[in-house]
Parts: structure tokens; sequence; C-alpha cells
């Protein structure tokens, strides 16, 4: 039988790496290639333990270059293709929505041509597995769930990309038959995760004795899933997924931003030896973000109903060792705050 190859894009990234690692080790006789292009976010320390192994291989490469895509899929003539690769922090989108237009629709459109073409609509054993966010549902009320039945309503120029992929991917399988299937996540959190992300950014501030930027009142809420939970569901759903098909991936596991932050200021003082209460006053209240949506939460029912994925990493553990990995990891830290990093917090943080 031929060794299948499998295409993960963004393998450098956060949840990208946590995937390669899962997927490199679990899967010897599968050669898989990791597509990354290494922008600010992507950094090859995150995958550096998997380098040498031999049914892996990384090729630096951007997915809005079609010829380049297509010479891809000639050389390693892929059965499958996991596509994490985006440009992915709302803050940024705000400032610069072209570059997600550019990297999360016409990357994605530019792979599904290529895949397309490549497997001559043969789509026998094939694979397009796209990994989207739950915020193209939008925001919710104070109660509710969304479902992968809930209507698109995209608010951020983020979230509106992402949307816009995903229907994208929808087409292909609907005008094409092509074999694809997505999955729609709430936020993640773990060891790797670039510091402009609120936890991480946060953790990074307390361990400086900076102040923690809580956009407008704090009463924002979000549904937290451990990287490492993400990444096995969407192994499950990879392998295990029906075509044409939708999961929502969620920790039933709400918190506002406020409590969070409470939270994670009481364990790093815990952690740092800091007497109780030192890391909360770094609180400090600062101009909301345009367009905040109020709330997300998932029902993640399906995919534990027909594929038997549920999370498994309670919240404060998960928190505990992604702090631990944070201050354990004190190069990795330094590197990715280097250089660009600074005028970015500026520009982003100055004016608020
Ligand atoms: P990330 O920003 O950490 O990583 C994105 C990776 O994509 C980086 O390694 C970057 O170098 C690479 N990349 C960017 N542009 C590229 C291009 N043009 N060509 C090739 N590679 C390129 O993102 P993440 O948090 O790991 O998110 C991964 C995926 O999961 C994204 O599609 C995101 O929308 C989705 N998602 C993220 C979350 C979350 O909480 N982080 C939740 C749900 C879904
Ligand atoms: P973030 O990690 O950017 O994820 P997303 O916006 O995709 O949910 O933000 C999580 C929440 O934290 C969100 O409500 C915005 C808020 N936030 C702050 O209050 N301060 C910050 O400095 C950042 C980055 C986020």
């Amino acid at each position: 039988m031929k060794q299948k190859n499998i295409l993960i894009t963004g393998g450098a990234g956060f949840i990208g790496s946590h995937v390669v690692r899962l997927m490199v080790h679990k899967y010897p006789e599968t050669n898989f290639v990791n597509l990354d292009l290494l922008t600010y976010a992507g950094n090859l320390e995150n995958v550096a333990d998997v380098a040498g192994n031999p049914n892996y291989t990384f090729v630096r490469g951007d997915i809005r270059n079609a010829e380049f895509l297509k010479d891809l899929f000639e050389k390693y003539n892929f059965d499958g293709v996991i596509h994490l690769a985006a440009e992915s922090h709302v803050d940024r989108s705000i400032e610069n929505p072209l570059a997600f237009v550019e990297t999360n629709v016409l990357g994605t459109v530019n792979l599904l041509n290529t895949a397309r073409n490549w497997w001559q609509d043969d789509f026998d054993d094939k694979l397009f597995y796209h990994i989207s966010t739950d915020e193209v549902y939008g925001s919710l009320g104070k109660t509710g769930l969304f479902t992968e039945q809930t209507p698109y309503d995209p608010h951020s120029p983020y979230s509106a990309s992402k949307a816009a992929s995903d229907h994208f991917v929808r087409s292909y399988h609907n005008t094409y038959g092509m074999p694809t299937v997505i999955s729609n996540c709430s936020n993640n959190y773990g060891p790797n995760q670039f510091p402009e992300k609120l936890i991480p950014l946060f953790i990074n501030n307390i361990k400086n004795n900076k102040p923690l930027p809580v956009y407008g009142d704090g009463q924002y809420t979000r549904d937290w899933l451990y990287v490492l939970d993400h990444a096995r569901a969407i192994d499950t759903i990879f392998n295990h997924g029906k075509s044409g098909e939708t999961y929502n991936v969620g920790g039933f596991n709400e918190y506002t931003n406020i409590d969070l932050i409470h939270l994670l200021c009481d364990l790093m003082d815990d952690k740092l030896n800091r007497p109780a209460g030192t890391s909360r006053q770094l609180i400090t209240f600062v101009k909301d973000r345009p367009g905040h949506d109020k709330r997300y939460a998932i029902d993640a029912t399906k995919i534990k109903r027909e594929l038997g994925w549920q999370p498994s990493v309670n919240f404060e553990e998960g928190l505990s060792k992604t702090i631990d990995w944070y201050l354990q990891n004190e190069n990795w830290l330094k590197n990715v705050t280097s250089g660009d990093y600074q005028k970015y917090y500026d520009r982003m943080y100055a004016g608020r």
C-alpha cells in the first residue's frame, strides 16, 4: 500500500505545532509535510523536537502563492490536507484587514484549487480538512450556545475572513464533490501560544511586573480549551469525521475575562512566591476593542456523540501547566518578544 502523504499548513504556529507533534508520533507510517511561512507567529522552535523524525519534513512557503503550491503537490502527491495556516489575531485584523483577506481567504482558495487540480476530481480516499473558529458565529447574549446550525454572523475582519474561507470550503464540497470537513473551535490556550493573545500576554506581563490591559469592563466571556485537547479533536475529525460535515469543538468552560485574569494572577503569585494579591494590582482597565464580541460558547455535543471526543483537561490544571511552561521556557519567550514585538506592543497598547 502506498505510504500516505499529509500536508499540514501552519504547523509552526501555536495549534499547528501541537497537531504536528501528535500526528508525527502517532502515525509513524504516514509522511507529514509541515508547510509554514514562518510569519511573526510561526516559530521552528515550536517543532524542534520532531525535526529529526523520518516521517516529518518542514517546508517554508506561502499559501498565497499558487505556483509554489502546485509544485509542492507535484513533489509530495498529498492524500490529505489539514489546513491551519492563517492570520489569527483579532486586534491585528482591525489594524490591517487586507492581510487577513490575502492569507485566510485567498490562501485557502489557492489551497482548495491546488488540491482539486492535483486530485483531478478523483477524490477517492482524499480529504481537505479546514480548521476554523467559533468567532464565525458572532456573539451570544447571556444564554445559548453555538451549534453547527447557528447562522454565520462574523463581526471582526478576522472572523469575517475565516467565515469566507469556511464558505469556500463548503462550496468546493458542494460544487466539485471534494471531500471536506470543517471544525469550529473555541479559544485555545496552552504552551507555544504567541504572547499577543490574552493568556500568554498576561503571563509575560505579570512575570515582568507590567500592567495587565483589560479591554472594557472585562465582562466578556470566552470558552477556553486546552490546546492538546484541540489537537486530539483535530486528529479524531481528520481520521473519523464525515465528509461534508462540520464539528464544533469547545471546552464547556466559560469564563469572563476578569474572572480568568483573577485566577491567572493568583496562580502566578503562588508560582512566583509573591504575596497574595500582588499580580492583581497590575490590572488596568483600558479602552475597549472596537466591535468586541460579548460572549462565545460552544455546544460540543455533536463531536462527542458522533466521534467520541470530549475535553480532558480541567481549566485550572491546564492553566497551571501553561504558566509552568512559560516560566520554564524563558528563552522561547525572550526570542519571540525580541525584535518587532515591542513595536507591536507599543502600537497596539499606547493608544488605549
Ligand atoms: P498562529 O497565528 O499561532 O499560527 C498561524 C501559523 O500560520 C503561523 O505559524 C504562521 O507562520 C502561518 N502562516 C501565516 N500566514 C501564512 C501563509 N501565508 N502561508 C503559510 N503559512 C502561514 O495561529 P493558531 O492560534 O495556531 O491558529 C491556527 C488555526 O486555528 C487558524 O486557522 C485559526 O483561525 C484557528 N483557530 C485558532 C484558535 C485559537 O484560539 N488560537 C481557535 C479556533 C481556531
Ligand atoms: P484574545 O486572546 O485576543 O482572543 P479572541 O479575541 O480571539 O477571543 O482575547 C481574549 C479576550 O481577552 C477577548 O475578550 C479580548 C480580551 N483581551 C483583553 O482584555 N486584553 C488584551 O490585551 C487582549 C489581547 C485580549
